[in-house]
């Protein structure tokens, strides 16, 4: 008998349900006998013990069901150490509870901070297998999370839809895409639905190359342009601060602007006098249907957990490089987070195609 935890940590992606599938079509065909265990909104279900003993049919039908059937929540692992609100340390309450189900083995789908908290229950002694999941693909060690293609295509089709109202209006429109701290998502929908300036936070900006992008547009005969920023976007002046006082301009800019696309939308108005539209996709990114490629790999994540729950090969995050599904040592990956470099050959080619990243 195989008893399997199973848990869906961070914020929401298309594919989760797609993944927990893919785990449990694989544990069933492999395994003549399994129990899976299903923790209720993440680590909150593990420290509290409130699961659900799921049955095949839990998992029929939910490949194109976006969110996930269990629920999730985030749990910052700064705060890992600290107790709960009635006082209870949430590790040994993890340890505890997964010790009283007499679990083989626990399967934890989630991004960085969920990933940090799978390695230290690893190295608590538990059985942790990780699956890579996230919209932003930020996760180091993998080409690829699960979840992201389809974030990308919502983008995508968000910057469509504005292009042809963009274009009817000769207007500048500014679409905001996910991405507090890495722009992959930015990067690829900018490029994707021919976005003329893509602005991402490894990528600090000067809004006076901005605006001489707008007006390379304006000098071409081109009425409108289109401008793909990620929600952690950040000027050259700002990024150039140290630390802590770039701490509080940031902190100051979201206190006086919903977000940071308004900021850029204000900051061409007062350079240039343009008038600017903004858009923002917010969390219909992280919605609907994960895209066939998700099916695919988070199928294909799935079956790899369970092949190293069968081999008892304990620790490993599931990843995807060189276009082969494979698994590396948690503790190789935990507490890095995959950046977009400056140098990387897509912002090289997209620089190529004309495309501005306001840095020069
Ligand atoms: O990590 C996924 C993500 O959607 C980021 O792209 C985004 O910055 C953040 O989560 C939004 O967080 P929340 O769902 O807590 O608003």
């Amino acid at each position: 008998m195989k008893r399997i935890g199973m848990l869906t940590s961070g914020g929401d992606c298309q594919a989760l349900n797609a993944t927990m599938r893919g785990v449990a079509k694989g544990l069933y065909n492999t395994f003549e006998d399994v129990e899976v265990y299903g923790f209720l909104e993440g680590y909150k279900g593990l420290i509290y013990g409130n699961y659900v003993k799921m049955k095949p049919s839990d998992f029929s039908g939910i490949l194109t069901k976006g969110g996930t059937i269990l629920g999730s929540s985030r749990q910052p692992f700064k705060l890992i150490d600290e107790p709960t609100p009635e006082g209870l340390n949430k590790v040994e309450e993890m340890k505890k509870n997964y010790n009283k189900l007499k679990l083989d083995a626990l399967v934890v789908l989630g991004g960085n901070g969920s990933q940090k908290t799978a390695n230290r229950l690893s190295q608590e002694g538990l059985n942790v297998i990780g699956l890579p999941k996230t919209i932003d693909n930020d996760i180091w060690g993998t080409d690829m999370t699960f979840g992201f293609q389809s974030a990308v295509d919502v983008a995508t089709q968000a910057i469509d839809c504005i292009h042809t109202t963009a274009c009817s209006h000769n207007r500048v429109f500014i679409v905001e895409v996910m991405g507090h701290k890495v722009g992959w998502i930015t990067l690829h929908a900018g490029i994707a639905s021919g976005a003329d300036i893509i602005l991402i936070p490894e990528i600090p900006y000067d809004i006076a190359k901005v605006c001489e992008a707008l007006d390379r547009r304006t000098k071409q005969g081109k009425g409108f342009s289109i401008l793909a920023v990620a929600e952690g976007a950040i000027s050259k002046e700002v990024a150039a601060l140290p630390k802590k006082e770039r701490k509080a301009a940031v902190a100051a800019a979201a206190a006086k602007y919903p977000s940071v696309a308004y900021e850029v939308a204000d900051k061409i108005k007062e350079y240039s006098g343009m008038d600017i539209r903004v858009t923002v996709p917010g969390h219909t990114q992280r919605g609907g249907s994960p895209d066939s490629y998700d099916r695919v790999i988070s199928s294909l994540f799935g079956a790899e957990a369970v092949e190293l729950i069968k081999n008892k090969d304990f620790g490993k995050l599931v990843v995807m490089r060189n276009n082969e599904v494979t698994a590396i040592p948690m503790e190789e990956s935990a507490g890095k987070l995959k950046y977009v470099s400056p140098d990387d050959s897509v912002v090289k080619y997209a620089k190529r195609l004309g495309i501005s990243f306001g840095d020069e």
